[in-house]
């Protein structure tokens, strides 16, 4: 993994670069200063006389052969990842900063610099000014932003952090997993496997997306069985064609099954590892955001019946789970957004400070965000490792969130029916008086902000109704909940009145 620093002129990509591979021990490479030797002319010149659109070709050419190496620190052109194919051969592998400044700071550092070809034609204030008026949506899209207004040496010291591996180690001996988070860690799998005492052979279970998007990232020596996409693939089917294919490869009990994808395949593989020859030991590899903070931890494996989700399964944890966000840049935009319900859930769970930078930013990926929503879900885990009590909270938003999946009949997205979840149940909390009034639309601007949805007006209340009255955690005649008290606290078994029900759906549908 290389580690690439972008961000708009003078946010000093080359300057920290320095600093960072001196650091680091590793290679700079400065994409301007390879341009320019390759060239044989200074940036300003190729600008001159060849034009911007050349001097983009071999811009373009440098940035893909660096991607195709590793352990190097990459200063950037302020203009190299407009070109989205670029871009897309940079981030598939690669860490890529984004360094944040103030228009201020940006003009001291570029005042008395004269190599800016796109900064030269007007007044340097006015023409920074339109630049960053003009790359706005790109200088902004990363998730990994560093700001250097305090210093380039600071930002350094900051870059540097996010080399840094974190680990979390499950208290409870029956969970016992470990949870390796950090950039790039899935090019070091085999020797985190070895590390933790797992043996030979590992066998990958992935789907067909996965393998095709992590492809240069996987190891590729080792068996591999990939299944259709998808929550079709969550089946007993799959259990037999997966144990199958081991028994072939000639699998005993001490090899190891290593799940490489969303929360179907940790489920899906997790059981098979649970099941085949009474259990053998298994590490997850989660490569969507919900399967990074919610699925692959806690040791819950299982699959689908045709009468329902998750009617089959085993506590079997993972010995080990491997999450490097790099794996989430291919991840569709409409599953990133999809997991967000999960994370603002574990928020209101647990984690008021991770709601309420949720509100600042709306930005979401940081290894802090991850971990910080991460350990909201191990610490309940941890506590109740057999789902016997406090293990319950964690399905705040889905006693809602489960019927509008099944009233939909599953054409919405899990994320997305857990997002109507939230508000619902903080409506009927504020209805039955364990929420104070103003939390459903606190709850409603959030999700709505991270491009959920917050309704559900296509939805006919009688088919929600009877979805709601089908769910299984029915006693006698109501339904119980876990409600929001407020952000960071919820409440479990709260019983519901049908009236405060009904009102909540006929809100819930417009
Ligand atoms: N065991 C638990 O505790 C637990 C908790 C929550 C959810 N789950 C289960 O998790 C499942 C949902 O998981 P999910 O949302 O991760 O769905 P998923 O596994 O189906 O993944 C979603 C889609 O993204 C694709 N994909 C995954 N990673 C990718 C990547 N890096 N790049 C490109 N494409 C990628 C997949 O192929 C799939 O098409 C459900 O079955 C649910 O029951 C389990
Ligand atoms: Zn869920």
């Amino acid at each position: 993994m290389n580690v690439f620093l972008y961000g708009p002129p003078g946010s000093g990509k080359s300057t920290l670069g320095r600093m960072l591979a001196a650091r680091l021990g590793r290679p700079l490479v400065d994409v301007d200063a390879v341009v320019a030797a390759r060239s044989g002319k200074s940036i300003a010149q190729v600008f001159r006389e060849d034009g911007e659109p050349a001097f983009r070709r071999i811009e373009a050419d440098v940035c893909r052969e660096t991607a195709g190496k590793d352990g190097l620190v990459v200063a950037l052109g302020a203009g190299a990842l407009m070109d989205r194919a670029t871009r897309a051969a940079v981030e598939r592998r690669h860490l890529v900063v984004s360094l944040d400044a103030r228009p201020e700071t940006l003009l001291a550092r570029l005042n008395g610099k004269s190599e800016r070809p796109l900064l030269n034609k007007k007044p340097l204030e006015e023409a920074l000014r339109l630049l960053l008026q003009e790359r706005a949506g790109v200088y902004g899209s990363f998730t990994v932003r560093v700001g250097t207004d305090d210093g380039l040496g600071r930002a350094a010291e900051n870059v540097a952090s996010l080399l840094e591996k974190r680990v979390l180690q499950s208290s409870n001996p029956r969970i016992g997993h470990a949870i390796h988070l950090g950039y790039g860690l899935l090019e070091e799998l085999l020797p985190l496997l070895e590390g933790l005492g797992l043996r030979q052979p590992f066998w990958l279970v992935t789907d067909e997306n996965v393998a095709r998007a992590l492809e240069p990232g996987l190891p590729h020596d080792l068996p591999r069985i990939v299944v259709p996409p998808g929550e079709r693939s969550k089946n007993l089917r799959q259990v037999g064609v997966i144990c199958e294919r081991l028994v072939d490869g000639g699998m005993d009990r001490s090899g190891t099954i290593v799940a490489v994808g969303g929360g179907v395949v940790s489920d899906l593989a997790g059981f098979a590892a649970a099941t085949f020859m009474r259990g053998v030991r298994w590490a997850a590899v989660p490569t969507t955001l919900l399967a990074m903070i919610d699925a692959s931890i806690g040791g819950k494996t299982g699959v689908d019946l045709q009468a329902g989700k998750n009617m089959i399964g085993a506590f079997h944890p993972p010995e080990l789970i491997v999450a490097d966000p790099l794996a989430l840049g291919t991840l569709p935009e409409v599953e990133r957004v999809s997991g967000m319900a999960e994370v603002v859930k574990h928020a209101i769970i647990g984690n008021t400070r991770l709601f309420e930078r949720l509100e600042q930013q709306h930005v979401f990926g940081s290894l802090d965000d991850l971990e910080n929503a991460m350990r909201v879900k191990t610490a309940i885990v941890d506590s109740d490792p057999f789902d016997r009590g406090e293990r319950e909270v964690l399905n705040l938003g889905h006693t809602v969130g489960h019927a509008v999946e099944s009233a939909s009949g599953y054409s919405i997205r899990h994320g997305e029916a857990v997002s109507i979840g939230l508000v619902a149940e903080a409506i009927i909390a504020e209805e039955v008086g364990v929420a104070g009034t103003g939390l459903a639309d606190r709850l409603s601007r959030l999700l709505a902000s991270l491009g959920l949805p917050t309704s559900h007006q296509t939805a006919s209340p009688e088919r929600l109704r009877r979805a709601l009255w089908a769910d299984k955690k029915k006693t006698g005649k109501r339904l119980r909940f876990v409600l929001p008290s407020e952000v960071g606290r919820v409440l479990r078994g709260v019983e519901v009145p049908d009236e405060v029900l009904d009102g909540a759906i006929a809100r819930l549908c417009g």
